[in-house]
């Protein structure tokens, strides 16, 4: 029976798919451009800030203003249970027992519900704690080209910039290096499995989000009884106004952290290290006077963000920026088409560290805003720091580097380089 419905279901999201093509809606995830998103974003955009995506039964909403402007429209839900669509096929891929759908993260809540979450795992992210980690962030990130430090060719995202992120956020949460390598897979299966749309790639992203529960629900239980100072014991102590978090919910809070924690960074620290390659007088300025390495990191975000998209549910019928949204449609939200819309960044197409103002969404907007930003952002910037200072020449190794396929997340994953 889910064979056959995943048959028909694939001949209905064929049938979408030809419509996309054929009447110029948002070839979401087409093979073609995945490589290279953004001629197909600046066409769509010239277009206007909506467009059609049959694939989905909803929108794509590409214009800087209007991204913005959806993410704060309280009509406008994260509640996967509140699209009819995404519930089915969560559901009918897993056999009616959905354990994404069973355990909903804060990313995909809506207010009160998030408002309450949102405000007791604030505390592990207070800008002190955070500032707080960067003689660890350096020494790990030393930790990893120790490792390497004879070879003069290395592939920068195996070596740095996958375990940077993944060690320190397993060290935060109070994940064992013994587990790491086990949960860093099952974060992978799930990022890449669970916005493609289709019945197997779903499955796939529903049980690695049931093993990952699972391996966090023991650690949560063991810590309970081992209190210490990592994220874990600060998640099962916060405490606002008497409200604590139930121990699922912070399995749930975990489980989120280490997945929006670790390949994010990865693609960003990637994406830095290969668009300043690209550009090396902006390298050059970069060694120069490294203070610029924030600004360059904003621009990298700006220019090549790690989430390329979200998603949203309308809750009402609706009239945005011309277009009449309909109840219980599905909304992708194009971030990276937003960095690129001209009303918010002059020549957009441009990568240039020295931009006066560098206005992006790559950590969303409203009240999801990336808890981890400032997190990622002193990742990167050290890494950074750390490859400029260790060494004097870095080259791109030859070979083309390999983009992530996927319309959520863009980032390389390999990046080979020469180095001495
Ligand atoms: C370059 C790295 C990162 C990028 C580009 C990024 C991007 C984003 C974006 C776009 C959102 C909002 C999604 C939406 O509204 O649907 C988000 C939310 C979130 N991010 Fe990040 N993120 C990064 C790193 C991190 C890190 C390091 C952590 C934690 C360790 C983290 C934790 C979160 C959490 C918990 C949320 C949900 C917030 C909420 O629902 O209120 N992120 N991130």
């Amino acid at each position: 029976m889910q064979k056959l419905l995943g048959v028909i279901f694939k001949i209905v999201q064929m049938t979408a798919s030809f419509f996309d093509r054929t009447i110029n809606g948002h070839r979401l995830g087409a093979p073609e451009y995945l490589g290279d998103p953004y001629p197909e974003y600046e066409r769509l955009l010239a277009r206007g800030s909506m467009i059609r995506t049959y694939v989905v039964g909803g929108w794509s909403v590409l214009g800087f203003d209007a991204v913005s402007a959806v993410l704060t429209d309280p009509r406008i839900s994260s509640d996967l249970m509140k699209n009819p669509t995404i519930r089915r096929m969560y559901r009918m891929s897993s056999g009616g027992d959905s354990r994404i759908l069973k355990n909903p993260l804060m990313l995909s809540m809506d207010p009160p519900e998030h408002s309450r979450l949102r405000k007791l795992a604030r505390g592990g992210f207070l800008h002190k704690f955070v500032q707080s980690l960067e003689p660890k962030i350096r020494r790990l990130t030393n930790q990893c080209l120790d490792r390497v430090e004879s070879q003069k060719q290395i592939d920068l995202i195996s070596v740095l910039a996958r375990p940077l992120p993944a060690m320190l956020i397993s060290d935060l949460i109070g994940v064992e290096v013994s587990d790491r390598d086990r949960f860093r897979t099952l974060a992978e299966v799930f990022l890449q499995n669970v916005t493609v749309i289709e019945f197997s790639a779903l499955e796939k992203a529903d049980k690695a989000m049931g093993e990952m529960l699972d391996f966090m629900e023991n650690i949560v239980e063991g810590k309970r009884n081992n209190l210490g100072d990592d994220l874990i014991s600060l998640l099962i102590t916060a405490d606002t106004d008497g409200e604590k978090l139930s121990s699922r919910e912070v399995t749930r809070m975990c489980v989120l952290l280490m997945a929006a924690g670790y390949e994010t960074t990865t693609r960003l620290i990637g994406n830095a290290v290969y668009l300043l390659l690209q550009n090396p007088d902006q390298l050059q300025d970069l060694r120069s006077d490294p203070k610029l390495i924030p600004q360059a990191v904003e621009e990298v975000l700006r220019f090549e963000p790690p989430v390329q998209t979200t998603t949203r549910t309308a809750t009402e019928d609706m009239e945005i920026l011309g277009g009449h949204i309909r109840k219980h449609q599905t909304i992708i939200l194009v971030i990276a088409a937003a960095n690129r819309d001209p009303t918010a960044n002059d020549n957009p197409q441009e990568f240039n560290i020295h931009r006066e103002k560098i206005n992006h969404i790559a950590f969303g907007h409203g009240i999801h805003l990336c808890l981890g930003a400032e997190l990622a952002r002193l990742e990167t910037r050290i890494a950074l720091e750390v490859l400029l200072e260790r060494y004097p020449i870095i080259r791109l190794d030859t070979g083309t580097p390999k983009w992530e396929q996927s319309y959520l997340m863009r980032g390389l994953d390999e990046l080979p380089l020469r180095i001495s």
